[in-house]
C-alpha cells in the first residue's frame, strides 16, 4: 500500500476503535432507546457497517451484497429514529460480527482500488472519506445518546489548555468578497461545493463563542420570560417546551448545575455554553443587542485569509488540528475554557471557531449556486429548504477528519441534545 492508502487505513481503524469504545457496554444499554430523538446505540453500530458495505463494497468494489435482507432496517430514510426500537435489529454481538466482516473486505478493496483513476467515487479516496466521516458523525451522535441516557462512565477527562481573559470582545471583518465553499478539498461533501465568490458588507463577530457566564446573565435578566427577545416561532417553542435554561442545567441553592454523562457538577462559567437550540441562541443575540452571524459571515471570519487572498482549511492555516489549536476528537468530554486557543485564531482574530461547540448560524441549509448532487441526493439535497439551520465548526466530540472551515452541518432549530452553542455578530454601524 502507498502512503495515502496507509493513511486511509489508519483513519478507518481509528474511527472503528472509537465506535467500539462507545459501545463497549452491557447489552441493555445498547438495545434500549434512551430518547425518541435517538436510535438505540446498537442501531448506529450496525448502520455504519451497512453504509460501509453499500458504498465501499457494493458501489466502489462491485462486491455481491453480504446481508441484503438487513438493508431496509439500516436505511435511515426508511426508518425514522423513533421507530427504530421496533425493528428486527441485529443484536450487539451479531452487529459487531457483521461490521467486522464488512471491514475485512473494505481493506481488500482499498488495497486493489485505483485512487488516481477517473471514477469520482474512487478519486482521492472519496468513498473512504465518505465512510470515515459518516462513522465519526455517528460516533458523535452516539455520544449525544449517551449524554441523554444519563449513563455514567464514558466521560473522558483529558487535559485541555487553560482559558485566558485577554483579548477584545469582538473582531472586525472589513467589507469585501471572499471565496466560500471549496472545489479542491478532496473529501468535502457536495453541499460544500462549488467554491463561489460572496461579497459581504463589513461586520463584527464575537472573538469567542458565548460563554456560560454571559448566558446565565441572560437567564437572570429574565431572558426566557420576555417575548421581546424571541422570534414568534421561538416564543412559541419557549411556551410549549417550558424551557428556562440550556438542556441539562438546573438551578439549586442559588447556583447552576449541569448533568454531564451521568454526573452532576457546577456549571463551569468560563466554558462556551452548549445544549441550546437555535431559538435560544437567536433570543440571546437579540438580548445582547446583536444577531447570529450568517453562514457566509461565519465562514469568512473563520477561513478567509485576506492577505493571501485565499481560503484556509482551518482557521490557522493548512496544518492538521493539534491539541494547542482546537478542542476536537473527544480529548475531554466538554468544551475548553474560553480563550484556550490563541494559536488557533483565524486571520481576523476569531478564536475557537473550530472545535468546542457547533455554532448555530442565522442561515437555512440551502444549496450553493452551481450545486451538484454527489454521490446521492439523500446526503444533502433532500434537506435543503427552510426546515434546517446551518451549524458550523464542529464540537469537542467531532473528529478532525470531519471538520474544516467549509464543513456544513444542519439540524432543526429546536434541537438541543447536540453539542451546540453559538457566537454573535453585528453589522457595522453606519
Ligand atoms: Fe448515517
Amino acid at each position: 500500500m502507498n502512503d495515502f492508502k496507509e493513511r486511509i487505513a489508519t483513519e478507518l481503524i481509528a474511527v472503528r476503535d472509537r465506535s467500539l469504545a462507545y459501545t463497549e457496554a452491557e447489552d441493555d444499554l445498547l438495545v434500549r432507546q434512551h430518547s425518541p430523538l435517538m436510535s438505540p446505540l446498537v442501531w448506529d453500530l450496525a448502520h455504519v457497517g451497512n453504509y460501509e458495505e453499500l458504498w465501499v463494497l457494493r458501489e466502489a468494489g462491485g462486491i455481491t451484497p453480504l446481508r441484503p435482507e438487513i438493508d431496509d432496517i439500516y436505511d435511515a430514510f426508511k426508518t425514522p429514529r423513533k421507530d427504530r426500537p421496533t425493528l428486527p435489529m441485529l443484536g450487539p454481538a451479531e452487529a459487531r460480527r457483521y461490521i467486522e466482516g464488512v471491514r475485512g473486505r473494505v481493506l481488500d478493496v482499498l488495497d486493489a482500488i485505483d485512487l488516481d483513476g477517473p471514477t469520482p467515487l474512487h478519486r482521492d479516496g472519496f468513498v473512504f472519506g465518505l465512510v470515515i466521516q459518516h462513522e465519526h458523525q455517528h460516533d458523535e451522535t452516539m455520544l449525544a445518546t449517551l449524554q441523554l441516557s444519563g449513563h455514567p462512565g464514558l466521560v473522558r477527562e483529558g487535559d485541555l489548555p487553560p482559558g485566558r481573559d485577554a483579548g477584545p470582545e469582538e473582531v472586525y471583518v472589513p467589507a469585501g468578497s471572499f471565496l466560500m465553499g471549496t472545489g479542491t478539498l478532496p473529501w468535502a461533501y457536495d453541499n460544500e461545493r462549488p467554491a463561489h465568490r460572496v461579497d459581504l458588507p463589513a461586520y463584527w463577530i464575537d472573538r469567542l463563542p458565548v460563554g456560560n457566564r454571559a448566558y446565565a446573565a441572560f437567564i437572570e435578566d429574565g431572558g426566557y420570560d420576555d417575548p421581546r427577545w424571541w422570534s414568534a416561532e421561538g416564543w412559541q417553542w419557549r411556551q410549549n417546551s417550558g424551557a428556562n435554561a440550556p438542556l441539562f442545567w438546573v438551578k439549586e441553592g442559588g447556583a447552576w448545575w449541569r448533568t454531564r454523562f451521568g454526573r452532576t457538577e457546577p456549571v463551569p462559567m468560563d466554558e462556551p455554553v452548549q445544549h441550546v437550540c437555535w431559538y435560544e441562541a437567536d433570543a440571546y443575540a437579540r438580548w445582547a443587542g446583536k444577531r447570529l452571524p450568517t453562514e457566509a459571515e461565519w465562514e469568512k471570519a473563520c477561513g478567509w485569509d485576506p492577505e493571501a487572498g485565499k481560503a484556509r482549511r482551518y482557521p490557522w492555516g493548512e496544518e492538521d488540528p493539534s491539541p494547542d489549536r482546537a478542542n476536537l476528537g473527544h480529548r475531554a468530554a466538554h468544551p475548553a475554557p474560553l480563550g484556550a486557543y490563541p494559536a488557533g485564531a483565524s486571520a481576523y482574530g476569531a478564536e475557537q471557531m473550530v472545535g468546542d461547540v457547533w455554532e448555530w448560524t442565522a442561515s437555512w441549509f440551502q444549496p450553493y449556486p452551481g450545486f451538484r448532487v454527489f454521490p446521492y441526493k439523500e446526503y444533502s439535497e433532500v434537506f435543503f429548504g427552510h426546515d434546517y439551520r446551518v451549524l458550523r465548526g464542529g464540537s469537542w466530540a467531532a473528529d478532525p477528519a470531519a471538520v474544516r472551515t467549509t464543513f456544513r452541518n444542519w439540524d432543526y432549530p429546536i434541537r438541543r441534545q447536540i453539542f451546540t452553542g453559538f457566537r454573535c455578530a453585528r453589522s457595522e454601524q453606519v
